[in-house]
């Protein structure tokens, strides 16, 4: 079944995104933010979780396409399948549980049920019915195209977008480097930390490679880091002076991804990474008890747990921090949930017994770190910036840093851009892209035959 889109534009989108700037209504208007639902969150490859958290036949995780309710299993038969979280009758979600092993879906309303297929299996009393249930229409909606790669499972609505691997372009090497720091390219994605703000999910987006905020908008994490630390060449601190002349970079692959990169900031041995992570309960004894196992060799395991300095964006929703995964939910044009998956490095032939434990131990804590002490700071950054845009008469958000100066951003023979870490760059790319999707009409499609 295919979703006619109205091509007539909601607004004169070359006029509300300029080069250097975007009008305040992307970020206010609740038909934009409809639309976007649709436009992009709809027409895109969007993340709908990752294979770990589904890994055996008839597991399941309720997720989201944009505002649509899906749940994200692996049939009976093993198949990926993205089902609408939406009953064929009255349209109630069948499942309420946010994960679980089930070969079928009971609606908890008049008690439809359907095979984790899709497929309706069967309605109480069928003799009150004279239809034919056999009937496709009747079966759960589904995502026409569901595609995994390396684990991290997408869904489209749109039968046009080219194959995963085209829309994730050159930002699927900087994802395999990410994928294949771990022991086998092995990672299982854990428990969330959930966090919701006031504010537009574009103004999560906009912060997603921004460099320029570090020292301002998170002074307290910089100075409890210091507190505990008497080195001060650890946590973030080479965001301290001038980031700009530091070897990080931001750089950026089209269609919305980019990634700063703050790895060249860090020594290529082994060690230096785990040398400088800042402070974390515990610490110290895991630390203690690898030592004494592997002697120096403990370096290379000790790595593992630290925050690997990368942040990675995949457009719309994606986008992976350190050892995190952090996913955007838009709730509404002013209301967002992020929500923080940790992962873990898993049990192999390659890693000694009780390794992953112990590295797993501490990745925990370092990945609390940052949400609880850090995303605070962005969360009430971008409330503050919801409110701020309120004023309807002060119309342009600015991204313009690094425009104009010759010589600062570079762009290679493959279309990859590179820039300084301070650089709004990213942002001026994304939105971009953003607007192209907005003026497009995409045919969106619904597979009900499962
Ligand atoms: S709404 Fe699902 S059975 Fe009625
Ligand atoms: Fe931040």
């Amino acid at each position: 079944m295919n979703i006619s889109i109205s091509s007539r534009p909601l607004h004169d989108w070359d006029a509300l995104v300029q080069a250097d700037r975007a009008h305040r209504i992307l970020y206010t208007d609740p038909a934009v933010f409809q639309e976007e639902m649709t436009k992009v969150f709809g027409a895109v490859w969007v993340y709908l979780g990752h294979e770990s958290q589904i890994p055996k036949k008839d597991d399941f995780i309720a997720t989201k396409l944009g505002l649509r309710p899906v749940i994200l299993l692996r049939d009976s038969a093993g198949t990926l399948r993205a089902l609408y979280n939406r009953c064929t009758h009255r349209g109630s979600t069948v499942c309420r549980a946010a994960s679980g092993n089930a070969k079928a879906f009971q609606c908890p309303y008049h008690g439809w049920t359907f095979l984790n297929s899709g497929r309706l299996a069967g309605v109480p009393w069928p003799d009150g019915y004279a239809c034919d249930f056999k009937d496709d229409k009747f079966n759960l909606a589904q995502l026409p195209r569901v595609e995994s790669y390396r684990g991290f499972i997408f869904g489209t609505l749109n039968l046009e977008m080219p194959p995963l691997t085209e829309y994730l372009g050159e930002a699927a090497r900087p994802l395999d480097e990410w994928i294949d720091r771990n022991p086998g390219g092995r990672i299982a994605v854990c428990g969330a930390n959930r966090l919701k703000y006031k504010g537009n999910w574009k103004l999560a987006y906009d912060n997603s490679c921004d460099g320029y905020h570090v020292v301002f908008s998170h002074r307290s994490l910089l100075e409890m880091e210091n507190r505990h630390e008497k080195d001060p060449n650890k946590g973030m601190s080479y965001y301290k002076s001038k980031p700009d002349e530091a070897p990080m970079y931001c750089r950026c692959y089209g269609r919305g991804h980019h990634l700063k990169d703050k790895r060249p900031n860090v020594e290529k041995r082994a060690g230096a990474l785990w040398a400088i992570e800042g402070a974390h309960p515990g610490k110290e004894r895991y630390e203690a008890r690898l030592r004494e196992r592997f002697g120096k060799e403990a370096d290379r395991w000790l790595d593992l747990a630290s925050s690997e300095p990368i942040n990675l964006t995949i457009f719309p929703n994606l986008l992976i921090l350190g050892n995190h995964i952090q996913v955007l939910e838009p709730v509404s044009v002013d209301e967002t949930n992020t929500v923080w998956y940790g992962t873990a490095i898993v049990d192999g032939p390659d890693i000694p017994p009780g390794v992953a434990e112990d590295i797993n131990a501490l990745r925990l804590r370092t990945q609390e770190g940052f949400p609880t002490f850090g995303e605070v700071d962005d969360l009430t950054n971008f409330e503050e910036i919801q409110k701020g845009l309120a004023a309807q008469e002060d119309e342009w958000v600015y991204m313009h840093r690094g425009m104009d100066i010759p010589g600062r951003i570079t762009t290679d023979e493959r279309g990859i851009v590179t820039g300084p870490a301070t650089d709004e760059v990213f942002m001026r790319l994304y939105i971009h892209h953003w607007k192209e999707l907005m003026k497009a009409n995409p045919v969106l499609s619904v597979k009900r035959a499962p």
